[in-house]
């Protein structure tokens, strides 16, 4: 239901018709998590995908650690209660080789045959100091996959001692082996008859080559508890690789497969007729996208194929190809974000690797200046802290905030442009999140609107003592914004603190909104933003 829609009689916006209040309205939210609340999501939620080439340009190396970023992650952490996991992999994964005799730094940039990444890197022993560089961060490395013959094993081979070496002590959250095999033979690093078996088959040999390794290199990571992978790591559901068949012909038959991983993009950067509004501010394209994985998701379980192994998006973000400007690096996608986030939360989608590389449109902070790109933390980025406010566990400062359940339901709007959810944790009511995706430009050569519209949201929480709830907004001047954006009034740019939380002094922030004796509230959120209901203020 698109509700009570308060204008100024100045603006001069397009809006859409006023639909009446339904039946449902105000939306009614339980006190104890309902039957529809997703499976409690892992910590941590919110996590990230690098590409494998920009890792060393997001972390740094021993001598030069990027403080940037490592601070971008300690403020998720603060928010969300765990530092995001980082998963380092992606299409350069499987384009790189290991010299035998030679230590190239990080990759070769004048391969450059793609516009935003090598397809050839060669990397030694110090690409994997960049793993050393931010404390208390859970990473899963990617293994080559994809090039086969010599040069692949070698690289294979090559590589788990430098790997285990440096992700032991703590630091390994999974290994993964091959990024998007379903796109193989159509690259095509494999023959056009390379089908889900054959997959499997070679993946089952080559992972038994790399604990053969790693019992050499680092035999404490091949206990069976420490030795887990992420799989099968497939591109989509319908590339002409079924991932029914690929856990059907046996990929868990080793038992070594911790997390179900699936990449997901909502749409292409270069797809005709994908725009903001229609592909992004839109939360059935959301559900559109996601509804894939929650079908998969059931097929699996019931066929009984990944048993207690949590579904996750290993790899995802808004528009693939790096994201489309204007749209991807927007606020509106900031908002998309937390939409996408919390919808996958709510079903069952247990955690997201958010993808990032050097110069991409779609990333949430840039980590280092190029001629493309400036270095700072983008609108992107504010999603991801929305997201981590939303999901934190119990008190940040408990141990066992880590161990809290966070559940998330999906609570029923009729207007494709907004969205809500409401955040359990152990199984209480904590949060309530509702996000207004209607499209506002404050730049741009159409006529500025005098006053920005916003809508008001009800909600009735019948059994909830509280008195008045805090509210966090995510802001900025319009879904058209690259810069000035802020939540509950931080800014976490580069260019004040170095991407350290700084409060602005221009944005209202210790609001509250009074719960009536029916158990009511109602706030108004302007056009293009978001907030956070809060019981535990
Ligand atoms: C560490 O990174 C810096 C900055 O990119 C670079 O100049 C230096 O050569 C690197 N050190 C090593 C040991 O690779
Ligand atoms: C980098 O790639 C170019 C083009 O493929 C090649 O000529 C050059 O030898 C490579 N340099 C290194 C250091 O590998
Ligand atoms: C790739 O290499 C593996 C291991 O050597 C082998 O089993 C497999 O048949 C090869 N696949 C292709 C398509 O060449
Ligand atoms: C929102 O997405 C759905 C599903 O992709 C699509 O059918 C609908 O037309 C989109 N809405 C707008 C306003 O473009
Ligand atoms: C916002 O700007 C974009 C790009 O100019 C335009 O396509 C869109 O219609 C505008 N939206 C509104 C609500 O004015
Ligand atoms: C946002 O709007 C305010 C008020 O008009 C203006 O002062 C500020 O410069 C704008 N911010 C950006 C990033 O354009
Ligand atoms: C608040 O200040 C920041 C930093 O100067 C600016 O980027 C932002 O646009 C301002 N916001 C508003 C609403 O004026």
């Amino acid at each position: 239901m698109l509700v009570s829609l308060l204008f100024s009689a100045t603006a001069v916006v397009a809006v859409p018709t006023v639909l009446e209040r339904d039946s449902s309205y105000p939306i009614q939210v339980s006190k104890d998590a309902p039957e529809s609340a997703g499976v409690a999501i892992l910590q941590p939620f919110v996590s990230f995908s690098i590409e494998f080439s920009s890792f060393p340009d997001f972390a740094g190396n021993v001598s030069q650690p990027n403080h940037f970023s490592n601070q971008l992650l300690d403020n998720l952490a603060d928010l969300q209660g765990t530092k995001p996991h980082i998963r380092v992999g992606g299409n350069t994964q499987f384009g790189f080789v290991r010299p035998q005799s030679e230590d190239f730094n990080q990759r070769n940039r004048s391969s450059l045959s793609l516009t935003d990444y090598p397809s050839i890197i060669y990397i030694g022993d110090s690409y994997f100091e960049s793993y050393a560089t931010w404390p208390g961060t859970k990473f899963s490395h990617g293994f080559n996959l994809g090039k086969n013959g010599t040069a692949g094993m070698n690289t294979l081979l090559g590589t788990v001692p430098l790997a285990c070496k440096a992700l032991k002590d703590g630091k390994l959250a999974y290994w993964e082996l091959g990024n998007e095999p379903d796109l193989f033979t159509a690259y095509p690093v494999r023959p056009a008859d390379w089908d889900e078996k054959s997959y499997v088959d070679e993946w089952l040999a080559k992972t038994k080559i790399i604990k053969r390794q790693l019992k050499k290199s680092c035999p404490e990571l091949s206990t069976d508890s420490n030795y887990k992978y992420m799989a099968p790591s497939f591109a989509g559901l319908t590339n002409g690789m079924d991932p029914v068949k690929a856990w059907q012909a046996g990929l868990d038959d080793d038992h070594d497969i911790g997390l179900n991983s699936m990449h997901n993009y909502i749409g292409g950067a270069d797809q005709p007729g994908v725009t903001l509004a229609r592909t992004l501010l839109n939360h059935t394209s959301t559900v559109h996208s996601v509804a894939q994985h929650v079908k998969l998701s059931r097929v699996l379980n019931e066929k009984g194929l990944t048993k207690d192994i949590p579904y996750i998006l290993g790899e995802t973000n808004s528009l693939y190809r790096q994201g489309k400007p204007g749209l991807s690096n927007s606020f509106g996608a900031a908002l998309w974000g937390v939409d996408f986030n919390l919808y996958c939360a709510s079903q069952s989608i247990r955690r997201t690797h958010m993808h990032q590389g050097t110069n991409y449109r779609y990333a949430s902070w840039q980590p280092i200046q190029t001629d493309k790109a400036t270095i700072g933390t983008k609108a992107p980025y504010y999603g991801n802290v929305m997201v981590a406010a939303m999901l934190r566990g119990g008190d940040s400062d408990s141990e066992s905030n880590s161990s809290s359940e966070v559940q998330v339901v999906n609570l029923p709007m009729s207007h494709e442009t907004e969205a809500a959810y409401a955040a359990y944790v152990n199984g209480n009511l904590a949060r309530i999140a509702v996000i207004n995706m209607q499209e506002y430009n404050y730049t741009g050569s159409g006529e500025p609107a005098a006053r920005r519209p916003s809508a008001n949201y009800a909600f009735r929480l019948p059994e909830i003592s509280a008195r008045s709830l805090s509210v966090q907004r995510l802001l900025a001047n319009g879904s058209d914004a690259i810069s000035g954006i802020s939540w509950d009034g931080w800014s976490y740019n580069y260019e004040l603190k170095g991407g350290a939380p700084e409060r602005l002094g221009n944005v209202t922030i210790g609001e509250t909104v009074k719960v009536d004796g029916r158990g009511e509230v109602e706030v108004e959120i302007p056009y293009s933003s978001a907030v956070i209901l809060s019981l535990d203020s």
